[in-house]
């Protein structure tokens, strides 16, 4: 027996999205705006808009639900949720997915927040957990809605989702590397004060620091790696908008080699990562994982033994290079076909039920309220009581 430690990473991962969505062309028509410029300018096609019945919680606990719900929950002893659209300033919105799961008491649960950063925080954290607890597994839940100001520049990039990773040794999925490229600096690019319910951004000097950061760590992880972009076979960006990606990827070759890429290179790298991201907008900590599941479930080459780059961005701002290799027989514990069931069965909203559902929020007034049954997944928002948020699992839903 090697006495080097067991790889530890990601075993399984899934992701939800809300029910109903809008399409780009339709929110250009309302804003008299040419629709090229959301879906070729910005690389979005769809932006997903969760009904009242529908949180980050939900969210979150639809994802994991088919990870765990074959699964020994003894061995979960570690819950990390990470998001920036928390439903609590205290309870971590873990401990509600940790009941509707019916998850082991005999647990850590704990929220993680940096803007997206968080959820690469938390898988980090996680994989530290599993490395001294081999025989143990950790549940990560990375789950936000994205909303700026209607009519706002910020407003085509908007979408929710949730992924869920089960992170364990010898993963059947990713193997984590140890070595990251880091970059922490307090900027105001991107921040939603407690008082508001969309957050306020400087656009533009935002994704300013979003390329120049992707720059800085990959030199850090370079350093840290010995490692050139060569090295690397596919590449998974934090997806605010998925022109981002592409915008900053471009950005990183140009600078590293000192000569532009060819589109058919940058394509070649991060094309697969981006289908997902498109359909349903920025879903902030998620997003990054969301475009891992999308490299793996539309790339029909086999990604066994081939090494995965990651660039995390969270605004304000940290952010992270890191690396994973694909494991052998990857290709069987994915979800590919549930992720393309959900997203071909979702419900399209015109101008005016979208704008309904974005100017609905959850009553503050301590009374009893019900909510109708939208179009979610297996858990819903049934209403709030006295301040409480109240859960249900959905008759007859698919597992
Ligand atoms: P904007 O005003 O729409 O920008 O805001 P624009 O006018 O520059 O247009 C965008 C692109 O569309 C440009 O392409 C235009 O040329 C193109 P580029 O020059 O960049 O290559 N365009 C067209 N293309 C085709 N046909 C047309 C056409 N017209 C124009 N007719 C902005 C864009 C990103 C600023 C805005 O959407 C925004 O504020 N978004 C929110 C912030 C954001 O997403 N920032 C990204 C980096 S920060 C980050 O990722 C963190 C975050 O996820 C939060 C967190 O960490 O928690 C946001």
């Amino acid at each position: 027996m090697s006495g080097l430690p067991p790889p530890v990473g990601i075993d399984q991962l899934s992701f939800c999205t809300a029910g109903s969505f809008l399409d780009l062309k339709t929110l250009a028509h309302a804003r008299e705006i040419d629709w090229h410029k959301y879906y070729d300018g910005l690389g979005q096609e769809k932006m997903a808009v969760p009904a009242l019945d529908q949180d980050t919680v939900t969210l979150a606990a639809s994802a994991a639900l088919p990870l765990v719900q074959h699964l020994n929950k003894n061995h979960i002893e570690l819950v990390l949720f990470a998001t920036e659209s928390a439903v609590d300033q205290s309870k971590s919105a873990g401990l509600f997915v940790h009941g509707l799961l019916d998850l082991s008491s005999n647990c850590r649960v704990v929220e993680f927040k940096q803007a997206c950063y968080s959820g690469t925080a938390a898988l980090r954290f996680a994989c530290m957990f599993v490395a001294g607890c081999p025989n143990k597994k950790a549940l990560v839940l990375t789950s936000d809605i994205a909303r700026y100001p209607l009519g706002s520049p910020g407003e085509p990039t908007q979408g929710c989702g949730a992924v869920a990773m089960l992170v364990t040794a010898h993963p059947r999925i990713l193997a984590l590397e140890p070595e990251s490229g880091l970059h922490a600096q307090d900027v105001m690019d991107f921040w939603r004060p407690h008082y508001r319910q969309e957050a306020v951004v400087d656009g533009k000097y935002s994704a300013h620091m979003y390329m120049s950061t992707a720059l800085a760590c990959w030199e850090r992880y370079a350093a840290a790696t010995g490692r050139s972009l060569e090295a690397i076979d596919k590449f998974c960006y934090h997806l605010p908008f998925t022109r981002m990606a592409c915008k900053a990827h471009a950005h990183l070759l140009k600078n590293v080699r000192g000569c532009e890429p060819t589109a058919a290179e940058v394509n070649r790298h991060i094309k697969n990562s981006l289908h997902y991201g498109r359909v349903t907008g920025n879903s902030y900590t998620a997003s990054i994982f969301q475009g891992l599941a999308s490299l793996l479930d539309h790339t029909q080459e086999d990604l066994a033994a081939k090494r995965i780059g990651f660039f995390s961005y969270g605004s304000g701002c940290t952010a992270e290079f890191f690396s994973g290799i694909v494991q052998e027989g990857y290709g069987l514990h994915l979800f590919s076909k549930q992720h393309g069931e959900l997203l071909a069965h979702r419900t399209e909203l015109d101008y005016e039920q979208y704008k309904a559902m974005f100017t609905r929020c959850v009553p503050t007034d301590g009374g009893i309220h019900t909510f109708p049954q939208g179009h979610t997944g297996p858990f819903r928002l049934a209403g709030i009581r006295e301040h409480k948020r109240i859960y249900e699992r959905v008759q007859n839903s698919p597992a």
